[in-house]
């Protein structure tokens, strides 16, 4: 593999499990106010984005790679409106989707064909998130400045549930 690219992907192992940490830490903030079904949300969320780390480790060494695991930064950021972590939840999806097309980008320049295919279901993932975290903006937005509509948005919210990532590798 391109050292390139193989670095970019060690790199976005460690922003993935970060991402993690970013939303576990936003699951933190919304248990503590006592929303549990905005907590399920992100919980899962985080869940998912340890997933996409895994998916990353798993395709570097089936091509015989190295992987280099590094420091997860402390997620930094404090909220006070209720609406906070979501707003930044939709900005970190769009600063994800922007290192993805990096690593696309290089694949691309190296000719990297199976990196690229490999990319390729992250690209719509990372369309699926940004719609999902801009998505809720809009229901909170609608109905969480009332306290019946909180609670039926913090309902709908407890109800998702974790899926693997259909991605297969
Ligand atoms: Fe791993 Fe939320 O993108």
């Amino acid at each position: 593999m391109d050292k390139k690219v193989s670095a970019l992907l060690n790199e976005q192992i460690n922003k993935e499990l970060y991402s993690a940490y970013l939303y576990l830490d936003m699951a933190n903030f919304y248990a503590s106010r006592g929303l549990d079904g905005f907590s399920n949300w992100f919980e899962i969320q985080a869940k998912e984005e340890q997933d996409h780390a895994m998916l990353m480790y798993a395709f570097l060494h089936n091509n015989d790679e190295t992987v280099t695991l590094e420091a997860i930064a402390k997620p930094d950021k404090t909220y006070s409106a209720l609406s906070e972590p979501l707003a930044a939840a939709l900005e970190h999806e769009k600063y994800v989707t922007s290192l993805i097309h990096t690593i696309y980008g290089a694949a691309k320049a190296a000719d990297d064909f199976r990196t690229m295919q490999f990319l390729d279901w992250f690209v719509k993932e990372q369309g699926e998130e940004e719609k999902n975290a801009s998505d809720l903006i809009t229901k909170m937005d609608l109905f969480g400045s009332d306290a019946r509509g909180l609670y039926m948005l913090n309902s709908e919210l407890a109800a998702r549930v974790y899926s693997a990532p259909s991605l297969q590798l």
